[in-house]
């Protein structure tokens, strides 16, 4: 993308911010308010779901498994290339969208061990934001068509292997397994209000 088209999508950002953010806050208030859907709690208990880090670890897998037709596919299969993408773009954006607005801010609260690895992640989640939105964008004939999915995949595969091994890890000990299924509710419940926009995420713009 030239810098004149980065720069133009970053303008168009920031007058619609504000009601992102609306969006975001009231997507999450939804969320805990929605969380008690999928299975009926008793008054005064919170919903009970998957745990929020098995949760997260089962999209990584979906999507490792969408990088990994992407490298069997042939140079020349631009169709099927393209529709790989599209279910790359539309699962990375709904997984950042939770983990942002609710695992992140809740784990970097139950274990403030995890705080700098907490900002890292979002750090990673803006350079690959970025990346998805010029995926979009990029026709598959294009010749930086691959070399930018190659980039996304590297930095997408070292950024779940940190959650995973890094810090994920120092969540689930600071958090009983209640507390996870709860989140895992919340997390679950969340996932609709996702934008289909990368650009939408607050990492967008952090
Ligand atoms: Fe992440
Ligand atoms: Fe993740």
């Amino acid at each position: 993308m030239s810098q004149s088209t980065r720069t133009s999508k970053t303008a168009g950002r920031k007058t619609a911010l504000p009601s992102r953010s609306k969006k975001s806050t009231s997507a999450a208030s939804a969320a805990s308010a929605k969380a008690g859907q999928p299975k009926k709690s008793l008054p005064g208990t919170a919903a009970i779901g998957e745990d929020a880090i098995a949760m997260l670890k089962a999209d990584h897998k979906v999507v490792e498994g969408l990088f990994k037709r992407f490298e069997k596919a042939g140079d020349s299969a631009f169709g099927v290339k393209r529709r790989i993408v599209t279910d790359v773009i539309a699962e990375l954006t709904r997984h950042a969208y939770i983990e942002e607005t609710l695992f992140y801010p809740t784990a970097r609260k139950a274990a403030p061990d995890t705080a700098e690895h907490v900002l890292e992640s979002v750090e990673e989640h803006h350079v690959v934001v970025w990346m998805l939105s010029e995926l979009a964008d990029t026709d598959a004939r294009d010749e930086r068509f691959d070399a930018k999915m190659a980039v996304l995949m590297e930095n997408v595969r070292h950024h779940v292997e940190e959650e995973e091994k890094e810090w994920f890890p120092l969540v689930r000990k600071a958090m009983n397994r209640t507390a996870l299924r709860e989140l895992g509710a919340r997390m679950q419940a969340a996932k609709s209000d996702a934008p289909s926009d990368p650009l939408a995420l607050r990492s967008a713009v952090a």
